[in-house]
């Protein structure tokens, strides 16, 4: 069992959409998944058709207590997987939390239980670096990160690693698992200058599979469903079971 944090302190840039997409094709492949929502703005909840006002047990009830740990707020997303959800209120954990002793380590611990149920649990994380970010990454055996193909973001990789480096004093092996490239439009330039210093610098992290630009990963969260249901044959959809089949080669 493995639990990747999909993690860049860079908004928009797919970790949403990779966390749903990715975690959806695994199941189609058998894997028994689950979803956390590790952001308050609540992206991969409302992206499986959640309503944020009918949520009972959230996220942030699992963080301000974490020794009942997660099952509480487990939900069959649908679409084979189950989901964690965020509301809008778990912005507030950062302040309630500040002086808490340990805070880093709140969803590393609710986890425990739940390890052995799951093959793969995939956790969402909010651009900024703070307290749920340092939780996504305290409670992962490796991150993932999603890199849109775009100047400025090796850039943003830099920033990364500066935080990696942060974290591993709260938890050693803590390292990047693999690095997937989003948004990518083989037509401009910039991208493939992208692509190939990102394959230069961090080598076979990248996988190979990479994402294209599509506009039906935009339509797909207003509808509710993930890429593979909401647009089975896109270019899109085909990617991430690349990227899925890729990355259970990686992990088991
Ligand atoms: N490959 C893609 N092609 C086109 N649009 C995409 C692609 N991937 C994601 N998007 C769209 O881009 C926007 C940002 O994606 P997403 O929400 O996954 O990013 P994020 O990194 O989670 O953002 P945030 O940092 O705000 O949480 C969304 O509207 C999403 O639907
Ligand atoms: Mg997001």
């Amino acid at each position: 069992m493995t639990v990747l944090g999909v993690v860049m302190q860079k908004g928009g840039v797919g970790k949403s959409t990779t966390t749903l997409s990715l975690g959806v094709e695994l199941g189609r492949l058998g894997a028994r998944v689950l979803l956390v929502d590790m952001d308050a703005q609540s992206s991969l909840t409302q992206a499986v058709g959640f309503d944020l006002t009918h949520i009972e047990h959230s996220v942030y009830d699992v963080l301000m207590n974490p020794v009942r740990g997660i099952e509480p707020a487990i939900q069959p997303a649908g679409f084979g997987v189950d989901i964690v959800p965020a509301t809008l209120g778990l912005a507030r954990a950062e302040l309630v939390l500040a002086g808490h002793v340990g805070r880093e380590l709140l969803l590393r611990r609710a986890l425990q239980g739940v390890r052995e149920v799951y093959d793969y649990i995939l956790i969402d994380s909010p651009p900024s670096l703070g307290l749920l970010t340092l939780n996504t990454m305290a409670a992962s055996d490796a991150l993932l990160v999603p890199l849109q193909a775009h100047v400025f973001a090796l850039h943003a990789m830099g920033h990364l690693e500066e935080t990696i480096t942060l974290v591993q004093q709260l938890h050693p092996t803590i390292a990047i698992g693999g690095i997937v490239m989003t948004m990518v439009d083989k037509r401009t330039s910039v991208n493939q200058a992208v692509d190939q210093a990102a394959r230069e610098r961090y080598g076979d992290l990248v996988f190979e599979t990479v994402i294209p630009f599509n506009v039906k990963l935009v339509e797909a969260p207003a509808a509710g469903q993930p890429i593979g249901l909401y647009a089975p044959n896109s270019t899109s959809a085909q990617a991430y079971a690349r990227l899925a089949e890729e990355v259970r080669a990686r992990y088991g």
